[in-house]
């Protein structure tokens, strides 16, 4: 579903390598909880650099209806918080998962009402994962058979707690440290696999005290400040660049200030593991993220198994990896990312269904596929996409290698990535 400013239309992309020096958009996780952690901190935040997806977008006049303070402009967001009260109509998350996600978790500590809704692959996609741990901390939420809409009525001052993770996955960690924001008493979550930690170094920018490790988190009462946050660029949105530079012939590109948390790496050390060029420098902090500038130059890929731990920690990558695996000799194995079902699409039958009609040879698993490598042709139809931005710019990247692709949707790209069209162009020399 879209709303009424994208554009659904097909689209080209061409063959040829990508050279030259690009920032790609905002990190899309860090700018949606620096925009949620501005609407709690009394004062004035500022979000420099955020990613201007729809998405973020969707989040951004979430916490407007939720009573915060927003100045748009330029190149940074400016949110002035501390004063939430229950907004006024239903909140429409759109196409965001981590919008609703998070925000029932901000609303159930809050003691906030909020009616959540959203677009036809949102409300397809699980909420009861966070709707449990929400109600033992108090709050009352209720689904649609377990997914949207949902209603949260929450509770003010919640006790804090134990509670243990039935996934690793970072939007229920992140709804339960924000909804736990005023807890009174210490707040312990066990059972995480090392899922992306941008919520507790947040906390920790805001003032916070707060310790984790990968596995445990343990969150001390305490006040947040307002900040300033530089948003990294988004390793999710680089992929693509990388795939792309990484198979072609000629490529030399360099991704600046690119985030490199070690939560959210399992795609660069997959890439590397199959013998990708890629160059970190000038690595750095960038207010409690690490960032470097990427330099990526082709070579020949090999195959590679990806399973367990390093899943987790590059989950948004593994159709773009698969990509990569369809330029490898030999055959990728992924496995145990069940969750890419649960995705904007399902995103293992949608890159098995791109691959196949570009002559890949992809084998479906219940949680993953093998791709050999090598067959990879340019395709005869136009390829769906799935109203999926993360499938459609993995074709951005099938094509520079091997010939021209058309996408039946070019407008879903704006969920994450409004600029990606031109920075593509622009870097392959068009
Ligand atoms: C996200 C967490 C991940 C990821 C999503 C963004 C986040 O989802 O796939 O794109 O910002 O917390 P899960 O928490 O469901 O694994």
């Amino acid at each position: 579903m879209h709303t009424s400013s994208q554009l659904v239309a097909v689209f080209r992309f061409r063959a040829g390598p990508l050279r030259g020096e690009i920032r790609v958009a905002g990190d899309k996780s860090i700018s949606h909880r620096a925009l949620m952690f501005g609407a709690l901190a009394r004062g004035r935040s500022r979000v420099e650099l955020p990613n201007r997806g729809a998405d973020v977008l969707a989040t951004r006049d979430a916490i407007v209806a939720l009573g915060a303070k927003v100045g748009d402009g330029g190149e940074a967001i400016l949110v002035n918080g501390g004063n939430l009260h229950d907004p006024s109509a239903t909140i429409d998350a759109q196409n965001s998962g981590t919008t609703t996600r998070l925000l029932l978790g901000l609303c159930a500590g809050k003691g906030i009402t909020a009616r959540f809704d959203g677009d036809a692959s949102l409300r397809r996609r699980p909420m009861e994962r966070v709707a449990r741990p929400l109600r033992a901390l108090g709050a009352s939420i209720e689904t649609t058979v377990g997914c949207l809409p949902v209603t949260v009525r929450g509770i003010t001052s919640p006790s804090g707690g134990e509670f243990a993770l039935e996934l690793p996955s970072a939007q229920i960690k992140s709804a339960i440290l924000l909804a736990n924001i005023d807890a009174t008493g210490p707040v312990r979550i066990t059972g995480d696999r090392f899922s992306r930690d941008h919520t507790e170094r947040m906390l920790r920018h805001f003032g916070r005290t707060i310790e984790f490790d990968g596995r445990t988190i343990e969150l001390t009462p305490g006040k947040l400040t307002p900040q300033r946050v530089r948003v990294p660029a988004d390793l999710s949105g680089a992929a693509f660049f990388i795939v792309a530079a990484a198979t072609t012939h000629g490529s030399d590109l360099t991704l600046r200030e690119v985030g490199v948390n070690p939560t959210r790496t399992g795609f660069l050390d997959a890439m590397r593991a199959m013998n990708a060029d890629i160059t970190l420098e000038n690595a750095r902090d960038l207010d409690g993220e690490p960032v470097a500038d990427l330099r990526v130059r082709y070579r020949p890929l090999r195959a590679v198994t990806i399973d367990g731990e390093i899943v987790v920690r590059g989950i948004d990558e593994i159709p773009v990896l698969a990509v990569a695996a369809a330029h490898a000799t030999g055959t990728t194995s992924i496995r145990d990312a069940a969750e890419l079902r649960t995705k904007e699409s399902d995103r293992v039958a949608a890159i098995a269904t791109v691959l196949r009609a570009c002559g890949v040879e992809i084998v479906e698993r219940e949680d993953g596929f093998d791709v050999t490598g090598g067959g990879a042709r340019t395709p005869q139809t136009t390829l769906p996409v799935f109203d999926d931005h993360r499938i459609a710019m993995s074709v951005a990247a099938l094509a520079a290698p091997t010939g021209a692709h058309a996408i039946d949707d070019v407008g879903c790209i704006a969920i994450s990535f409004p600029e990606f069209v031109a920075l593509w162009e622009r870097a392959q020399g068009s």
